[in-house]
C-alpha cells in the first residue's frame, strides 16, 4: 500500500544530479578551491573559533567540550563528509551571561517573548515540504498521498544540521518530528467526534491520512533579508511518514522482520556525532492501524537528513523498544560514545546504549553499523547519590531463558520488563535528557501521581503525588561514556510555593528560584551552558492558570537553579523542540497543539516551528 510512495522517493533520490554530492578536492586542490566552484552554495566564513570561556547568569565559566557534546556544535566538531572543522560557533569575544528581561505569566492566545526579540512563524502543520508539493488550505482536507508530502502535525523534537559548504549561520537543514495529527488540519470536524481519531470507525484512507501526519519533516532553510525562509525547491526537503518503509537493524531484526511500514508517535529526537538524526517512537504499537505487525514500533529510528549515507530510515533495535522520548550523547577523546534515552512510561526507566566501536569523525558512512552492536544499560539510582549502569544482556541474573529471555532479541523487544528485572529504577516519567558542555547530564521527570502503593517512593522519586515533576542531574564516573557508575542529585523540584501554601499542600511546593513552572518536558543545555526547559502541563485544579499561565520556555542556571521565563506559548499548547544555529543567534522552537486560533486569528490553529532572534542580531539569551 505504501510501497509506491516509498519507492517513488527512493527513485527520486537516486536520480539526484552529481552536483548534489558534497564537493571533494582533487589532487592539488584545497577544499576552499572546490567550495569556490560551487555556485549553489554560499560563503564560508573563517573565524576559527575555539573553545570559549563562558559565563552564565553572571557566574563564571563552564569550560569543557562545548564544541563536542551534543549540547555543543551538534555533529562532533567536523563538517559532515569532508572532515573540515566547522568555522562558525561560539564567539570567544561574546559575553553569554543571561540578561534578557523575564516575561510575565500569560494566558493570551499568542507567543510572548522578552523586549528586543522577534518571533517568526516559519513552518506550520500542512505546509508544503517536498519539492512540487502544495500547502494546506483552510477547509480543504487532503488525500493521504498529498498529506504525505506536507508537514505533519504536532511538531516536537527538532535538530538543526549544518550542510557541507554552507555557512551554518545562514543556512542548514531542520529535521522536525511530528508526534501526532493536528486533527482539524487533516480531517473535517464531523469526521471524528471530538476530533479524536478512532481506528474502529476509520476507513483505510483515513488511516493513511493520519499516518501521513506523523513522522519527520526535513526542510532546507536559509536566512536572507532578515528572515528565515524554506527553500521550496530543495532536493533535501523530504517527509518520512507512518506510511513509508523502514529497514530494521540490530539483534531484534530476527523477531521484528527486515522492514517495518511506518514510524509514528515521533516524540523527541537527537543527533549522532556523524550527523544523522535519531527520531524516537513514543508508542510501542501502531494505534492508527493495528493490522500492522506487533513489535514494529517503540524504537529509535536513524535517518540521514542529507539522504546520502542512508536512503531510508533504519529502526535501531539494539537501543531497546520502549516509549522513547529523546536521545542525547556524550563522547570521549577516543570517540567512544554513549547515547542516553528515557522511557516516558508511567513509570519508566533511563537507559544508555554504548556502541562497541568508536565512531569515525571523518567518514560518515563508516558509522552506519555503530548503533546495531553495543551494550544497552539501565540506570539504578541508589540512595545517597550513587548510581549504577546495569547491562541488559541475555543470560545475566533475571534475564535468562527461564525468565522468558531466550535471546537478546527477547530482551530488546520486552525492554521495559527486562529493565525492571535487571534492577533498573522506575522514574516519574522521564522526558528529555541533555548533555551539557561541562558533561553534566540532566533529565526531566515530568510528573507522576502513581507512587505510594505498588510503586513506592524512593530517593530519586520522592513525591507520592508528583504533580509538577522534577529535574535530576548526574555525572558519569570520570565523565566517561563507558562508566558503569555515576553520581546524581535532584537538581530542582518543580512547582510553586505560593500555590502550595494556598492549597495547604506542601507536596506541591517546588524549590525553583525565580520564575516557577510545572511539568518540565523539553530540555536542552546549549553550548554556552544555559539550560532551556519547556513545559507540558495540563492547566487545571493542580497546575492552576493563575499561578502558572500557559506553557512556556524557561532559562535555568545549572549552577543555582535560578529560572527566568523566556517565552510563553498560546492557549492550549505545549512547548517542545529546541534547536539553534551554532552561534546561538537563532533559536528554533516548536509550539505543539495550540487549541484556539494561533498562529492566524480566525483560522484553524496549527502546530508550528518558530524562529526567534534578537533584533540586534546578538545571541539569544545574552
Ligand atoms: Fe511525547 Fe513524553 O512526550
Ligand atoms: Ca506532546
Ligand atoms: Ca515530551
Ligand atoms: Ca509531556
Amino acid at each position: 500500500m505504501s510501497h509506491s510512495t516509498d519507492q517513488a522517493k527512493t527513485r527520486c533520490l537516486a536520480l539526484l544530479p552529481d552536483a548534489a554530492e558534497p564537493p571533494t578536492p582533487r589532487p592539488g586542490q584545497t577544499l576552499d578551491d572546490v567550495l569556490a566552484f560551487d555556485p549553489a552554495r554560499r560563503i564560508w566564513l573563517k573565524s576559527g573559533l575555539g573553545a570559549a570561556v563562558l559565563s552564565l547568569f553572571g557566574a563564571p565559566a563552564l569550560a569543557g567540550n562545548a564544541d563536542r557534546t551534543n549540547g555543543g556544535a551538534d555533529v562532533g566538531g567536523k563538517a559532515p563528509d569532508t572532515g573540515r572543522p566547522y568555522t562558525a560557533g561560539l564567539d570567544p569575544a561574546q559575553d553569554y551571561t543571561v540578561r534578557f528581561e523575564s516575561v510575565p505569566r500569560s494566558l493570551a492566545d499568542r507567543v510572548v517573548v522578552p523586549p528586543g526579540y522577534e518571533v517568526q512563524v516559519l513552518f506550520s502543520s500542512g505546509d508544503a515540504v517536498e519539492a512540487g508539493s502544495t500547502s494546506w488550505t483552510e477547509g480543504v482536507f487532503p488525500s493521504w498521498d498529498v498529506a504525505g508530502r506536507r508537514a505533519g502535525g504536532d511538531h516536537d523534537g527538532m535538530h538543526y544540521f549544518e550542510l557541507p559548504g554552507v555557512d551554518p549561520r545562514r543556512g542548514g537543514l531542520l529535521a522536525i518530528n511530528h508526534e501526532q495529527v493536528d486533527m482539524r488540519v487533516f480531517f473535517a470536524e464531523e469526521t471524528f467526534p471530538g476530533n479524536a481519531f478512532d481506528e474502529k470507525t476509520a476507513t483505510p484512507e483515513q488511516k493513511r491520512v493520519a499516518l501521513s501526519a506523523v513522522g519527520v519533516s526535513i526542510i532546507e532553510i536559509e536566512f536572507d533579508g532578515g528572515t528565515w525562509r524554506i527553500q521550496r525547491d530543495s532536493r533535501y526537503n523530504r517527509r518520512y511518514t507512518g506510511n513509508t518503509v523502514y529497514d530494521v537493524g540490530g539483534p531484534a531484526r530476527e523477531r521484528v522482520g527486515a522492514t517495518v511500514t511506518g514510524t509514528l508517535n515521533n516524540c523527541s529526537s537527537g543527533a549522532t556525532p556523524w550527523g544523522t538524526y535519531l527520531t524516537c517512537e513514543e508508542a510501542t504499537f501502531n494505534y492508527f492501524d493495528s493490522s500492522q505487525p506487533r513489535h514494529g514500533y517503540g524504537w529509535v529510528v536513524e535517518l540521514d537528513p542529507q539522504g546520502r549515507i542512508l536512503r531510508q530510515g533504519v529502526k535501531r533495535t539494539a537501543m531497546g523498544r520502549f516509549n522513547h522520548e529523546n536521545v542525547a550523547w556524550l563522547d570521549d577523546a577516543d570517540r567512544r560514545v554513549a547515547f542516553y534515552m528515557g522511557d516516558d512510561s508511567t513509570p519508566g526507566c533511563i537507559y544508555k546504549f554504548v556502541p562497541d566501536r568508536p565512531y569515525d569523525a571523518a567518514d560518515r558512512a563508516a558509522n552506519l553499523g555503530l548503533l546495531d552492536e553495543g551494550t544497552l544499560y539501565v540506570a539504578r539510582f541508589e540512595p545517597s547519590g550513587q548510581g549504577k549502569w546495569l547491562p541488559l544482556k541475555q543470560g545475566l541474573p533475571g534475564l535468562t531463558a527461564a525468565e522468558g529471555y531466550a535471546t537478546q532479541a527477547d530482551i530488546l523487544v520486552e525492554c521495559q520488563r527486562a529493565a525492571v528485572a535487571a534492577g533498573g529504577t522506575v522514574m516519574d516519567r522521564p522526558e528529555w535528557i541533555t548533555v551539557g558542555p561541562g558533561k553534566d547530564i540532566h533529565v526531566t521527570l515530568t510528573n507522576y501521581n502513581g507512587r505510594g502503593g505498588k510503586v513506592p517512593v524512593d530517593d530519586a522519586n520522592p513525591r507520592p503525588e508528583n504533580h509538577h515533576g522534577h529535574i535530576i542531574r548526574w555525572t558519569e564516573a570520570g565523565h566517561s561514556p563507558l562508566a558503569t557508575a555515576f553520581t546524581w542529585d535532584i537538581f530542582l523540584l518543580a512547582g510553586d510555593p505560593r500555590q502550595a501554601a494556598a492549597q495547604g499542600k506542601p507536596n506541591l511546593a517546588g524549590n525553583i528560584q525565580g520564575d516557577s513552572f510545572s511539568s518540565p518536558d523539553g530540555l536542552r543545555q546549549d553550548p554556552a551552558g544555559r539550560l532551556w526547559v519547556q513545559t507540558d502541563m495540563n492547566l487545571g485544579a493542580v497546575a492552576t492558570p493563575a499561578v502558572f499561565g500557559n506553557n512556556g520556555m524557561y532559562c535555568v542556571d545549572p549552577a543555582t537553579g535560578q529560572s527566568k521565563r523566556f517565552l510563553v506559548g498560546p492557549v492550549g499548547c505545549e512547548l517542545t523542540g529546541v534547536a539553534y544555529t551554532p552561534d546561538l543567534t537563532t533559536f528554533f522552537v516548536n509550539i505543539q497543539h495550540p487549541t484556539q486560533a494561533w498562529p492566524t486569528a480566525g483560522r484553524t490553529p496549527r502546530s508550528s516551528t518558530l524562529a526567534i532572534r534578537r533584533t540586534d542580531g546578538a545571541p539569544v539569551g545574552a
